[in-house]
């Protein structure tokens, strides 16, 4: 080894694993972790499916772990004979590292690789995807949960992480084509198998009586997960990523709390203390509530406060500082243009519907377009998102952290978020700091809306 490798590996304590319990002392020292995208099978139902993609051949796509402020190092490998890049979502990193084909790298090639070397500044739940042929590989089921850990061990008994993800199956459970763009239109397609770790209902062990941190993230290409609890001794702990600036109310069946696709929300959950009781994890389906997911209490405990938390250290994202903040508006709405460009390497569903600032815009391939808008690094800016649709839009930019300043629809919570759920007709104003230099995407999170014209970027220089 020369002297850079001892220094690349001594720094990379980075604590990659794939193991998904309780416990907090799994830092792996390694050289970096490979992930090696391949097509896989599983058995989500009565039969196999086959063609699905992920990072193994015969399950769901691993929680991957990083610790705030050290070194994580991923080499994504594609095995897949068509092309891909890697998107780590929600996580501010260098703009090389962001894996936006066209805009940020050029697209992996099947047989080829792109390593992705970034220090996470912020901990918290976050998730990746790839943002190349986004449509179809995340549809077979490539998406994963990303946990950065704080540096300092935030007192859990345990740690549970809830991928959402539908599945649209055949009747033989074969994968079905993934969106119709009658659909793609509207509100997008839905899958009919909703899933969480591709699995129905699975049950996982927890101390009985201690405080497990659930991280649910939603990484559906178009279902608005409504999710509650069943047990009312919990707490929303964190939004997309970040600790709460403001408190989010506790979701019931009545009133359930909208994780449109793309976001996060971590729960601190105080487990019952007797051996067997389940805290479930519900969301609303056309059949009526459904159990995603059970935490099972097991062994025995007095049942802990959750006062006896300690709150979560907050990230270091910039305050923004409004006097005399520019304003950059943004209009969402239908396309004013059929047709769709070509689209490189990353896949297209051949038509535009959808528009930012009345034109549609090229989904995963930027190519040959100009920005959005361009911010001064290091000012604050409102950016107003208005949807001028009737269907709904999770706005999600990469590479900055913002925060909802005001809505003209409701009284709306001003937390940390790299995702803004628009409701129809709404105006949000969220205040940014352009901190992080770059090309941002910028789009709709709905896949099929961002592959067919809502889909653009802002540079930050
Ligand atoms: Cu979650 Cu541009 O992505
Ligand atoms: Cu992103
Ligand atoms: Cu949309």
């Amino acid at each position: 080894m020369n002297r850079r490798d001892v220094l690349v590996s001594s720094g990379a304590m980075l604590g990659v694993s794939c193991l998904g319990g309780a416990g907090y002392a799994v830092a792996t020292a390694s050289p970096g972790q490979n992930l090696k995208i391949q097509t896989a099978r599983y058995q989500f139902r009565e039969n196999i499916t086959e063609g699905l993609v992920s990072l193994s051949p015969d399950s769901a796509p691993p929680v991957l772990y990083g610790t705030q402020d050290e070194p994580l190092d991923l080499t994504v490998s594609n095995t897949l004979d068509e092309y891909t890049a890697m998107h780590w979502h929600g996580i501010r990193l260098p703009n090389e590292m962001d894996g936006v084909p066209y805009l940020t790298q050029v697209p992996i090639g099947g047989g080829d690789s792109f390593r992705y070397r970034f220090t996470p500044p912020d901990a918290g739940t976050y998730w990746y995807h790839p943002h190349c042929m986004t449509m179809t590989q995340m549809a077979r089921g490539l998406t994963g949960v990303l946990v950065i850990r704080e540096r300092e061990d935030p007192g859990f008994d345990g740690d549970q992480a809830i991928n959402l993800k539908d599945f649209r199956l055949s009747n033989d459970d074969a994968l079905g084509k993934a969106y119709s763009l009658r659909k793609a239109a509207r509100g997008g397609t839905l899958g009919n198998v909703m899933t969480a770790n591709w699995q129905q209902a699975p049950v996982y062990d927890h101390p009985a009586g201690g405080v497990v941190r659930l991280r649910v993230a939603n990484t559906d290409t178009t279902r608005i997960y409504r999710i509650w609890l069943t047990s009312a001794d919990t707490r929303v702990i964190a939004w997309d990523g970040h600790p709460l600036l403001e408190p989010v109310g506790l979701p019931t069946e009545q009133v359930p709390m909208a994780l449109g696709p793309g976001q996060r929300a971590d729960f601190a959950v105080a487990m019952p203390s007797a051996e067997g009781r389940r805290v479930q994890l519900m969301a609303k389906s056309v059949k009526g509530p459904k159990i995603m997911a059970g935490l099972r209490a097991v062994g025995s405990g007095p049942k802990r406060d959750l006062n006896t938390l300690k709150s979560l250290p907050h990230n270091p994202v910039a305050e923004p500082n409004l006097t005399g903040a520019e304003t950059h508006e943004f209009v969402f709405g239908w396309s004013p243009d059929g047709t769709a460009p070509d689209n490189g390497f990353c896949g297209n569903l051949g038509k535009n519907f959808w528009s930012i600032n009345r034109e549609a815009w090229p989904g995963d391939n930027a190519k040959g377009t100009g920005p959005l808008a361009q911010l001064k690094l290091g000012r604050s800016y409102v950016l107003r998102l208005r949807n001028e649709s009737p269907n709904l839009h999770p706005i999600h930019l990469h590479g900055l952290t913002f925060k909802p300043i005001r809505s003209n629809k409701r009284k709306i919570l001003a937390n940390w978020t790299d995702t803004a759920l628009l409701l129809k007709d709404e105006v949000i104003d969220v205040a940014v700091v352009a901190d992080n230099p770059g090309d941002w995407a910028f789009h709709c999170h709905v896949i099929e809306h961002q592959k067919t014209g809502l889909s653009g970027y802002l540079r930050v220089e």
